[in-house]
Order: C-alpha cells, then structure tokens, then sequence
C-alpha cells in the first residue's frame, strides 16, 4: 500500500477517519502537526509514530519549513495529507514533495479561501458550500481541485453546526480522493 503522512493542527477527526478506512491502497505511517494537537492522541493509541513541529521553536519560518520536511521525509511517504493543518506549507516541504501533497478544505473552493472558510461562507449568505480535497500549491488553497462536495447552509445555521455537516461529507470525500490517488499506479510507485 502507498505510504500516507498526515499533517494536522486540531481535533483530528479527518485523520481518523484515514486511520479508519481500511482501504488496502494505502496506509498512514506517522501523523505530524504543528503543536501539541489533540488529533494527536488517537494515532499515539494505535501506536504510531507522531511528530511535532512548533513555529516557535525554530528560529524562522525558512528553518521550521525544512525541518517539517524533514520530518516528513523521515516516514518516506508516497502521499502527504494535510487534515486540518493550519499552517501554510513552505517552499522547502514543496520542493520536496509537490504533487504528492493534498489539503481538504471546508468549502467549495475557489471560494473561501483560508483559516475561517466556514465563518466566511455564513457571512456572505451563501445557501451551498461544501468540502473539497485538492493538491497543494504555494499559493492558500490555489491548487488543483481533485474532489467537491456541496452542503446545504440551513437555517439556524451557527459556525460549528455547519462545520460539523461539512465534516461529515469531508470525511468522507478524503477517503474516497486519498483511495483513489494510491489505487492509481502513480500513486503506488
Ligand atoms: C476540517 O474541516 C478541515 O477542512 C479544516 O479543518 C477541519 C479539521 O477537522 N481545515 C482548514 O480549515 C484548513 N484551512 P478535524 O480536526 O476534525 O480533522
């Protein structure tokens, strides 16, 4: 099966569905993120190898970026997922693995871009926004788009309730695009 490192910042519940799929395409070997994330415990319960990587702790951005991606390369991964990583990639963890790197997304992408793409879609009143799982580019959230699904904004809608719907269609659209880029033969080198 591919080799699959996750990245994420926050609950980790798109990783989990990843752990979860049983898709005999690929596997996740480790699961990185960018602070002590609880996403991180799941992943730690089956045993798997976590890393961390702070900002802070590194003394710019250029150096946090290689150091990412060293990380990353440690666990020689055929694909790198990002799941809810919050930060933007650089260019040293492109260079290394561009057009091998994916990012889901609360939105339907080209809109709503960014950190708050559920909050912005409620802002501008739109009545469908979705999820969609597209490769990484050096732009926020530019790259190619591989999969969308739409969801009904309803009414009553708070951030969180329409996050959680997105969530749920999320999940899994990742599984489905992360299976069918490692069921390809240029995803199983
Ligand atoms: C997901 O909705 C993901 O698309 C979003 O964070 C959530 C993570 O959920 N990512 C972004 O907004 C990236 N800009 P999780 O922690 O439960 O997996």
């Amino acid at each position: 099966p591919a080799r699959v490192v996750v990245l994420l910042s926050g609950t980790g519940s798109l990783c989990a569905a990843l752990l979860d799929a049983g898709r005999p395409s690929f596997t996740v070997v480790a699961v990185g993120a960018d602070r002590e994330a609880p996403g991180l415990a799941g992943p730690r319960e089956r045993g798997l190898p976590t890393f961390v990587l702070r900002l802070g702790d590194h003394p710019d951005r250029a150096a946090w970026d290689a150091a990412l991606a060293d990380a990353v390369a440690a666990h020689e991964p055929d694909w790198v997922v990002c799941a809810g990583f919050m930060k933007l990639l650089g260019p040293a963890v492109l260079a290394r693995f561009g057009g091998r790197l994916v990012n889901t997304h609360p939105a339907l992408l080209p809109a709503f871009p960014g950190a708050h793409a559920v909050r912005d879609a409620l802002a501008a009143g739109v009545t469908t926004t979705g999820a969609t799982v597209h490769l990484v580019d050096a732009g926020l959230d530019t790259g190619p788009v591989l999969a969308q699904t739409p969801v009904p904004v309803l009414p009553g809608d708070d951030e969180a309730r329409l996050h959680d719907r997105i969530k749920t269609v999320e999940r899994a659209l990742l599984v489905d695009t992360i299976t069918t880029l490692t069921s390809s033969r240029s995803g199983t080198p």
